[in-house]
């Protein structure tokens, strides 16, 4: 039997990559399953929560008992996160969301030449960001996917977008992150220090994250 712990919480949740197109046939990505945020909208709605989960293109099947918008760019993600943000208590941003686009995307493919073909891309919306400078009452959790300086990254992307936790995940390493089945995090709080997670499945992951996401929320509850 689970716990429903998370009764009465609204989670809005981002997971997999967003795809953002160069003409009707291209498209540059992130690295990103999903097999993450899935996991946590999974685990969320088992724990009694409501979730809306805001999912870029996965091969997943949905997961039970959450509402699922789907998406494919960063500008779409935007609007639907900034849409679905009013109920939300709890906004956790676990999705891979490419940095760069192309503004005005071409009606008609570009033809092969034997020329070079350089592409300007301009910086998408930081949807993380905008939620921080609105994120009134709601726990905001973000994510960090490094190469390294793993704590120390984390901690700048906790600060510079207004975050209560930022779940830090070093995609360099094998067997862990991206297509990965298995995760080894470290969550670093708002309140000072960091806290590890040592390898395990996904599934335990989500669980282990959102213990930590119940206590900031239990810690707020006593202080107001
Ligand atoms: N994020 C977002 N919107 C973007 C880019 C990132 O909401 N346009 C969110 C991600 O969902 C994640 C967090 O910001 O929760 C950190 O993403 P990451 O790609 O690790 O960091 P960046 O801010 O893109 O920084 P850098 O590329 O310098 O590592």
């Amino acid at each position: 039997m689970s716990r429903h712990d998370l009764e009465g919480e609204t989670l809005l949740l981002t997971a997999g990559p967003t795809q953002e197109a160069l003409d009707p046939v291209r498209y540059i990505t992130n690295r990103s399953s999903g097999k993450m945020g899935y996991a946590l909208a999974a685990a969320a709605a088992r724990r009694g929560a409501r979730v809306i989960l805001v999912s870029g293109p996965t091969h997943l099947p949905p997961p039970p008992e959450v509402e699922l918008i789907r998406i494919r760019t960063a500008v779409e993600m935007r609007e639907a996160v900034m849409s679905h943000l009013e109920p939300a208590t709890i906004v956790i941003k676990s999705a891979a969301v490419a940095d760069y686009h192309v503004k005005e995307v071409p009606q008609q493919k570009t033809k092969k030449t034997a020329a070079r073909w350089t592409i300007d891309l301009d910086p998408t919306p930081d949807i993380l960001a905008e939620v921080g400078r609105n994120k009134g009452s709601r726990l905001l959790v973000g994510f960090a996917a490094e190469t390294q300086n793993l704590v120390a990254e984390g901690r700048r992307k906790l600060e510079t977008k207004n975050c209560d936790m930022v779940v830090a995940n070093l995609v360099s390493q094998e067997g862990t992150g991206f297509e990965s089945d298995e995760n080894e995090v470290v969550l670093v709080m708002r309140a000072g220090g960091n806290v590890a997670l040592p390898r395990n499945s996904k599934s335990v992951i989500a669980e282990q994250i959102l213990d930590h996401v119940l206590k900031l929320r239990l810690a707020r509850h006593e202080a107001s």
